[in-house]
């Protein structure tokens, strides 16, 4: 199976972490995102993967090159200009054979059963799958109505809470698509397929299955955050990591430092004599001051907390700002 990962966006809520790197390259521990994305897509076979890019792309294209690293065949289209989800979909599938697709948001941390979600395509002859989560918050995402036997009544994307009632189930992100869907999306203009492509496919063969397991947009800092927290402790991915926390090998962290739980130190990070850090991502080149107390934090590449400070918990700190761990 041949999939399309959509990894154009601005990133516009984790600004300012994406002013100088693109969503899908933050790190969640030690590697990037992406990385982690692809591991999971190869798991249930998917060997070859069309990054369909547009904002810096060449961090991810200098990263992954052809795809030794993780094992897999990998190709990039760049679009001219944003073309939104649809049209980016389009743009990148267009490139290839006409063939049955998987297709990706670049930000979604998730051990989904991407196999089993191929299965129940195939067996219901559906011209598109949409995989479901359940979550406590609607709003931010796009909600899917089915019957019981998993046809769509409805996608709304970014409803309100009167408009979502009781329901739960949100589109995660990950959809198994025809070529007719790709045929319905009109070249070189923006086209958005969760308000767009999906509504105009309800009643016509386009299906949606619920999944539990680990899910996670980490598109927002409070979401950043907890992906690195999760994958620390197990939550989500291998196993915990040793204490519930990670120091990069080349972070310099002083013997009289608390590094705990929960507690990312990245690369070339310094955390200065007596700085205590827990739950909270330090990022490359940043730097933690003597005396420093960080939790709940985001430092951001190159960020400085200066010495004694004590940052809000739900604060990002990055050069020339400090904000709050805003959305939700
Ligand atoms: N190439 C390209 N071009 N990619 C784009 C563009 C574009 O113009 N616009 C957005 N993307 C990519 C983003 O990089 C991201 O990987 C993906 O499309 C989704 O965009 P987000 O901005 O992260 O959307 P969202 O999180 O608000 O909502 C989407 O994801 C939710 C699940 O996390 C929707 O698909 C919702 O329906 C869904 O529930
Ligand atoms: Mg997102």
């Amino acid at each position: 199976m041949h999939a399309i990962i959509l990894v154009g966006g601005r990133g516009t809520r984790l600004q300012p972490l994406t002013d100088s790197r693109p969503k899908p390259m933050l790190p969640i521990i030690d590697v990037p995102f992406l990385e982690h994305q692809l591991r999971h897509l190869k798991s249930h076979g998917v060997e070859a993967v069309t990054f369909a890019c547009g904002f810096l792309p060449n961090q991810i294209v200098g990263y992954f090159g052809e795809g030794a690293r993780v094992g897999m065949q990998l190709t990039y289209v760049v679009e001219p200009e944003p073309l939104d989800t649809a049209g980016a979909i389009a743009f990148a599938a267009r490139t290839l054979d006409p063939q049955r697709l998987l297709v990706c948001n670049g930000d979604v941390l998730t051990d989904l059963d991407v196999g089993r979600l191929i299965a129940e395509h195939e067996a219901r002859g559906a011209v598109a799958t949409i995989a479901l989560t359940p979550v406590e918050d609607p709003t931010r995402y796009g909600l899917v109505r089915t019957d019981e036997r998993h046809a769509v009544l409805a996608f709304l994307e970014k409803p309100t809470l009167e408009e979502a009632g009781d329901d739960r189930y949100i589109n995660a992100g990950t959809y198994v698509l025809e070529p007719e869907v790709i045929a319905m999306v009109p070249e070189g203009v923006r086209c958005n397929i969760e308000r767009e492509i999906f509504p105009a496919l309800v009643g016509k063969r386009l299906h949606a299955i619920g999944f539990d397991g680990y899910w996670n947009d980490i598109g927002t800092f409070p979401s950043y955050l907890a992906a690195n927290v999760d994958m620390l402790q197990g939550v989500f991915g291998p196993g915990g990591h040793e204490g519930n926390r990670y120091i990069a090998p080349d972070a310099v962290v002083a013997a009289d430092a608390t590094v705990g739980w929960g507690a990312v130190i990245g690369p070339k990070a310094v955390v200065e004599s007596g700085a205590h850090v827990v739950k909270s991502v330090v990022l490359e080149h940043a730097r933690v001051g003597v005396g420093a107390r960080l939790d709940g934090v985001i430092v951001g590449e190159h960020g400085v907390v200066e010495d004694g400070v004590e940052p809000e918990p739900g604060s990002v700190v990055s050069p020339g700002v400090v904000g709050e761990l805003a959305g939700s």
